[in-house]
């Protein structure tokens, strides 16, 4: 988190302290950093240069519109998931050229406007995806180009909960069953496959997972003797959560690719998602109340799960900071909680955590991807809202939504 930085004791983002931000705005909220969502974009460029892939964010991890807008005006393309999604990377001025679609259950309606917007591919998921899809062409006389994802059964060496390329999974079609559909191809004259996509996994930490995938692609390629446009290899590159995670080396995968891409003579698309935004953003929260309990103090701070459901869902670990760093350190162990009626809506324990009051203000890290997207209205809570800080102020890029209109939906 380069541009989150202690000065003074004050934690700091860019050029403006978060305890100004938090003074003037109802906590709790989320906090990005302009600047950093750039930079790992060009980063991401520069690591690929070789390459020259089309990088289409991950959409899921962030459907903030200010941030679709910035990725987009970077160069980013977009992965979407959802008919909703398709329309917000479009709204955010995503060309369609540049979009991909993903996802295993995709209603007839959200193909439907896939194909009308034109965009760049349409990954399916299975063979009867395929059919409607060249039964829509059909019907409007289209030839349309498709990507088949393919599960390649690897395992991505990552929480069981976010692994997508192993047999076990739903996603993609086996190996075996998409060389049958292949070999058929001919039967179905509405539809052309363009591309093949693999999405293994999120949060992966190591490039051998990816390395096994290469291979595998390569030979069901030439087994097949397919021509393809594209290669879209999809995301899940992981980043630094805590000191423990050691970081996959892009440089190294890179080479990789570069060497896949020689021998095949397509195009590469990636859909990053996490590694794009995820050290973007905090989530500041105020602590509501101190309670005492027999071996631990609960610190109740005002952001829930239902804000944040990362910890809940995928026992994941983020550290919690202060806003304000006093050398005093705290008399007993505590746990950082929420207002949810559920006993997973907790977020990190700590054994000597510095001396931190009621009224006090604290940021969960790291919280970029994957935070607000996936939040909730559980326990009928307004979604919170969302700021964006330049080099020099802030500005809300979501408001907090109303809680009259909650309330009478
Ligand atoms: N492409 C496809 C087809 C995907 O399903 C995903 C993520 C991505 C790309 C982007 O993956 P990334 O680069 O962000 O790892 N909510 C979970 C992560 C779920 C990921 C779902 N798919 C979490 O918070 O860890």
């Amino acid at each position: 988190m380069s541009h989150f930085k202690y000065f003074r004791e004050k934690l700091f983002i860019e050029n403006t302290s978060v305890l100004h931000i938090a003074k003037k705005n109802k906590t709790p909220f989320y906090l990005y950093s302009e600047k950093q969502i750039k930079e790992n974009y060009l980063n991401f460029v520069k690591t690929f240069k070789d390459i020259n892939p089309l990088i289409c964010f991950a959409a899921k991890a962030n459907t903030n519109i200010t941030i679709l807008k910035m990725l987009g005006r970077l160069g980013s393309g977009a992965d979407v998931v959802s008919g909703g999604e398709l329309l917000k990377a479009l709204k955010a001025g995503i060309k369609p050229n540049k979009i991909v679609f993903s996802g295993v259950g995709k209603t007839e309606e959200e193909l439907k406007l896939a194909i009308r917007k034109k965009i760049l591919l349409i990954n399916v998921e299975s063979e009867s995806e395929a059919v409607l899809i060249n039964k829509i062409g059909k019907k409007i006389n289209r030839i349309i180009s498709i990507g088949f994802r393919l599960n390649p059964n690897v395992d991505a060496k990552t929480h069981k909960k976010i692994s997508t390329g192993k047999a076990e999974n739903k996603f993609g079609v086996s190996i075996k069953n998409f060389s049958a559909f292949y070999k058929g191809i001919k039967k179905y004259k509405n539809i052309k496959i363009d591309a093949l996509s693999v999405h293994i996994g999120s949060q992966i930490l190591s490039d051998a997972p990816y390395k096994k995938v290469l291979g595998i692609l390569l030979k069901v390629i030439r087994d097949l003797n397919i021509k393809l446009k594209y290669m879209d290899l999809g995301g899940g590159f992981g980043i630094r959560y805590g000191k423990k995670d050691k970081l996959i080396n892009l440089n190294n995968y890179a080479r990789l690719v570069y060497n896949f891409k020689k021998k095949l003579g397509c195009s590469i698309i990636f859909e990053p998602g996490r590694s794009l935004v995820g050290n973007t953003g905090i989530l500041v929260s105020k602590i509501q109340y101190i309670k005492k309990g027999l071996n631990k103090n609960f610190i109740i701070i005002d952001a829930g799960m239902n804000d944040f459901m990362r910890i809940a869902l995928y026992d994941a670990s983020h550290n919690i900071i202060p806003i304000v760093k006093t050398n005093k350190k705290n008399q007993a162990p505590i746990e950082f909680v929420g207002p949810i009626c559920e006993t997973s809506c907790k977020f990190a324990k700590y054994k000597n955590y510095q001396k931190i009051e009621e009224g006090d203000f604290v940021a969960i890290t790291d919280v970029g991807a994957y935070g607000s997207s996936l939040s909730s209205n559980y326990n009928t809570k307004p979604l919170i809202a969302e700021i964006l800080a330049g080099k020099n102020n802030f500005k809300i890029i979501k408001k907090k939504q109303d809680l009259l209109k909650l309330i009478n939906s």
